[in-house]
């Protein structure tokens, strides 16, 4: 008989982003259910140093851990990219990163092998993903850029008009330049500018969004580790932001509807 487990899955970005992978998430899996946490209070990790980046990350994997969830997403490729192993030494529960699903996705759609990355500076800094590309195919070519405001519009509830796609512009440049074929959105807000991305870059450059990777990644190792919930019921939502809880409600409504009832503060010690 298949075992299964009530528990809930945690989510983790710095804020607003790791809703993409929640939504993909609850989408694959109503049954799970999902506790998100926003950190809110430091948003943008992209700027800050990697030691920084490491303490909040673990910071909100222990409090996750200590709610009781059976497994974590780190829906935040800064924190993928610099805090797994600060985090896996802080919680014994299974951690996902996102850059090795996202890397895995965009080797396996790029016909040219020639990959862009946009993401954080931290990220990017970080050569996670060429890193992760090179080893699964080695003779691929990336090109990378930061995208440093892409958060604070997304945070801002600016998603789409006429700076976006200024900024946009701008950024994606030397990504055209280099005539990349498939474009890794290596940043969990980024999904939110998808319809901007998608028409900038043109329609002969794929867009890799990890969120589904991520959560078909995820339903692979619950499965594998018999950690499943039961089918029929859909699991509960609960949402922590560590400040400004009403705001993250408002702007997390837009991106997942009314289902969005109540945000916990969490504030950091
Ligand atoms: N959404 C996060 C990421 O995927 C963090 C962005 C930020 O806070 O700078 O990198």
């Amino acid at each position: 008989m298949a075992r299964v487990n009530r528990q809930a899955v945690g989510v983790f970005d710095s804020g607003l982003g790791g809703l993409t992978v929640f939504k993909a998430l609850a989408r694959l899996m109503p049954e799970e259910s999902l506790i998100y946490f926003g950190d809110t209070a430091h948003v943008p990790y992209g700027s800050k140093s990697p030691g920084a980046i490491a303490r909040f990350s673990s910071t909100i994997a222990i409090f996750l851990a200590k709610r009781g969830i059976k497994l974590l997403v780190v829906a935040c490729n800064t924190s993928s990219a610099w805090a797994l192993p600060a985090i896996r030494k802080a919680v014994k529960i299974p951690v996902i990163g996102v850059i090795e699903p996202g890397a895995r996705a965009a080797v396996r759609v790029s016909r040219g092998g020639r990959i862009g990355i946009i993401g954080t500076e931290a990220t990017v800094k970080s050569g996670a993903y060429v890193k992760a590309i090179k080893t699964i195919k080695k003779g691929a070519r990336t090109e990378s850029a930061a995208c440093p405001l892409f958060v604070p519009l997304v945070e801002e509830g600016w998603w789409n008009g006429g700076i976006v796609d200024a900024v946009t512009r701008k950024y994606l440049a030397p990504l055209k330049r280099a005539r990349v074929d498939t474009l890794i959105l290596g940043c969990t807000h980024y999904p939110y500018l998808k319809p901007v991305l998608a028409r900038v870059m043109g329609p002969r450059v794929r867009l890799i969004d990890s969120a589904e990777e991520i959560a078909r990644k995820t339903y692979g190792v619950l499965s594998e580790l018999g950690l499943r919930a039961p089918r029929g019921r859909r699991g509960r939502r609960e949402f922590y932001a560590s400040d400004a809880p009403e705001r993250f409600k408002r702007l997390a409504r837009r991106m997942l509807g009314p289902g969005v009832t109540r945000v916990h503060a969490h504030p950091f010690d």
